[in-house]
């Protein structure tokens, strides 16, 4: 392997920046020449490349989303769209491509590296942590540090006027965010869609914490749980039905995928760039570089695509107990 190509695709997380870094840097202690492709898949689509030395990257593992940007390219998912990232990447000698994002990026990833025998490798980047195979995707750790001290905000306002507050967190069709921020953040109740106990069990559990003597109230709703699809929706139905508690409603929004990557981050970032070059000087194609059991592993991308991870049973007996 002589030139491998860089992109980040799908949405932003933090630590993608440190992931490029981690990349090119692998690539420059290999001796292996490193192109950055902006916009993702987009950006191959048009040939939107610069050259990428180890010096390019200073002063960027402590900075969020991409400086290489990113996007959802519709264009990719066209055979013409697809066959114009090819002709860009054979023009400029780039032997292999590493990718970086979510499930949407890996599937495109898989497609594209069949089409024309092109070894890719990926690298898991997105907040939802929704990636099989890998413990923990880069920017899951810090969007779990920004929805606790959200959450712990929030919290002020619920103890001083006893409110209810429900609070959607992001995570697409995974809980993970939900679960562990939850816990983290000392929530009375949390929803995932992993897990649908229905309406009339959630008022059933508010009302015996009201009489335990709770004066107020943190439910943390995962954007694809079931119930919690229509979040106001789910707040007039506790409005309606339980007295004790003034209901609001805060959804957290685009807050949880910026911001500086935490340490764990940046060291994870760090570790899955180089591991997706060795990867590739190794002869890996259609692999995801995850990490599992603290090692580092190189996974297939139809296993990775598999849906979410089993959410963790020992997690929700935790919250349960915690939240008595
Ligand atoms: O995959 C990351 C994510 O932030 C999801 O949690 C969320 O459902 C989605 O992206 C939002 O996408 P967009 O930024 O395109 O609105």
């Amino acid at each position: 392997i002589k030139h491998i190509a860089v992109l980040t695709s799908g949405g932003d997380s933090p630590g993608m920046n440190a992931a490029i870094r981690a990349v090119s840097r692998a690539c420059a202690f290999h001796e292996i020449k490193c192109t950055g492709v902006y916009r993702g898949y987009q950006g191959l689509i048009e040939g939107d490349f610069k050259e990428l030395g180890p010096r390019t990257v200073k002063n960027l593992i402590n900075r969020g989303g991409t400086f290489l940007k990113s996007a959802r390219s519709k264009a990719f998912m066209t055979r013409e769209g697809r066959n114009q990232a090819f002709e860009h990447l054979k023009n400029n000698s780039i032997d292999a491509l590493v990718v970086i994002g979510g499930d949407g990026t890996f599937k495109g990833a898989e497609v594209f590296g069949n089409e024309f025998q092109f070894p890719i490798v990926g690298v898991p980047g997105t907040i939802d942590n929704d990636i099989r195979g890998t413990d923990h995707t880069i920017g899951y750790d810090t969007a779990l540090n920004t929805v606790v001290e959200a959450i712990d905000k929030i919290r002020d306002t619920a103890n001083s006027h006893n409110r209810l507050f429900l609070v959607e967190v992001m995570g697409r069709n995974a809980g993970d965010i939900a679960l562990n921020a939850g816990i983290g953040a000392g929530a009375e109740e949390i929803l995932i869609p992993e897990e649908n106990l229905g309406k009339e069990r959630l008022l059933e559990s508010l009302k015996r914490s009201r009489k335990s003597g709770k004066t107020s109230s943190i439910i943390v709703v995962a954007e694809g749980d079931q119930i919690g699809k229509n979040i106001f929706e789910l707040a007039d139905y506790i409005d309606t039905n339980l007295d004790s508690y003034e209901v609001k409603v805060t959804v957290l929004g685009h807050i949880q995928r910026g911001g500086s990557p935490s340490c764990y981050d940046r060291v994870l970032a760090s570790r899955l760039g180089i591991g997706a070059v060795d990867a590739l000087i190794n002869q890996h194609k259609a692999v995801m570089v995850g990490i599992a059991h603290k090692k580092i592993v190189n996974v297939p991308f139809e296993q990775a695509l598999a849906g979410s991870n089993d959410i963790d049973t020992d997690l929700l007996r935790v919250a349960d107990i915690t939240s008595i």
